[in-house]
């Protein structure tokens, strides 16, 4: 793990007061907020060398090799500032650029795919009006057979279904809102499941936790599964959790949930944040034993590591 993620691995995300957690004031641009909620700006600013602000380099390391985030300011020349809506539409919905290039699924937009036209639309608008920074974008480090772009088809065919979410009527509209958030902007399955060698989603094991999340991190199981993922926390704990980072045991959350709900998730309305609870909460049970120690574990015991 990066030697400069200590500094906020031990933080919580949001300071706590004697008289409990403070909820973060939401935000009232559509656009910032869907911006926030999505991340784009954790992974499109190089914070530990102080880039500049979303001009891209952040470093992201898979198993499959090394990438730099692209800089998406207004640039003319270094950024998108010539690309057109529809381009940027195209880019999150199906993983596409303005010149055909297929994008890498390091960028989440397997996730993205689920917004609304609506929110591109704001997060578009909140986008364009962002300071432009020159600077030219860093050539991702990868083995000679993954640098061939178009090959990404094969693999989009295999693992990509584009597309808004759809709901489902059979549930209630707080799931539905949820399932909106979670699966699109939010993008929790990105790094709460696990993926196979080729970075597929593995089937059946949905937000059910890996040992080799982004940046070698383990990122947790969070199912209702009592045993190895969250089945002891209420939905108002994981509303908290999201909305402050006070984890029910008393912990603080870390690393790239820190970041997330620090920069994100904390501005959502409450209601969406018990929304996100009802979708995960109902989601199957999974007892793949990914977690780490310390994090829950006094009340799980030996299986834990
Ligand atoms: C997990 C990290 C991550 C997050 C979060 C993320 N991106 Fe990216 N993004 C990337 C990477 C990596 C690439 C480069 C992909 C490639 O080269 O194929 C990229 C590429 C892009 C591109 C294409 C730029 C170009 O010059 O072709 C755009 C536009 C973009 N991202 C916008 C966004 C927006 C908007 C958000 C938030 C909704 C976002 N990204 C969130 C990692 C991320
Ligand atoms: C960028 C990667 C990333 C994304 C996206 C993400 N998480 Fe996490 N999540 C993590 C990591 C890493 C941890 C472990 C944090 C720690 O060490 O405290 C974690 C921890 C958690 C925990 C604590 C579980 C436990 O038992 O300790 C919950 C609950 C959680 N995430 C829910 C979510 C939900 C819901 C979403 C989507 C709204 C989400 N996460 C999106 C990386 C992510």
């Amino acid at each position: 793990m990066a030697r400069l993620r200590a500094a906020w691995l031990a933080a919580c995300a949001v300071a706590v007061l004697p008289v409990g957690p403070v909820w973060a004031e939401p935000v009232a641009d559509r656009g910032e907020l869907v911006f926030k909620v999505a991340g784009c700006e954790n992974c499109h600013t190089d914070r530990e060398n102080h880039g500049a602000r979303l001009a891209g380099g952040r470093k992201l390391a898979t198993p499959l090799g090394t990438f730099y985030t692209p800089n998406i300011t207004p640039d003319a020349v270094t950024g998108i500032g010539r690309w057109s809506e529809a381009d940027f539409r195209r880019a999150l919905r199906e993983g596409v650029g303005p010149d055909g290039r297929q994008y890498y699924p390091s960028f989440p937009y397997t996730s993205y795919t689920r917004m609304s036209d609506r929110d591109i639309h704001d997060l578009w608008g909140y986008l364009r009006a962002q300071p432009a920074v020159h600077q030219a974008d860093k050539s991702h480090e990868l083995p000679w057979y993954l640098n061939f772009r178009p090959l990404l088809r094969v693999w989009k065919w295999l693992f990509f279904s584009p597309g808004a979410y759809q709901p489902d009527a059979g549930k209630s509209e707080a799931w539905n809102r949820g399932a909106y958030l979670a699966n699109g902007a939010a993008h929790c399955t990105e790094c709460h499941t696990p993926r196979n060698k080729l970075g597929g989603f593995q089937k059946g094991l949905f937000l059910a936790g890996t040992l080799a999340g982004p940046d070698g991190l383990i990122v947790p199981n969070i199912t209702p599964d009592k045993q190895f993922g969250i089945g002891a926390w209420s939905k108002a704990d994981l509303a908290q959790y999201l909305g402050t980072g006070n984890r029910p045991d008393g912990d603080c959350a870390g690393s790239l949930m820190a970041e997330l709900i620090d920069n994100g998730l904390k501005y959502l309305p409450q209601t969406d944040l018990a929304a996100i609870a009802e979708y995960v909460a109902g989601q199957p049970a999974s007892n793949n034993p990914a977690r780490k120690a310390g994090k829950g574990a006094k009340k799980r015991g030996k299986e834990d590591y």
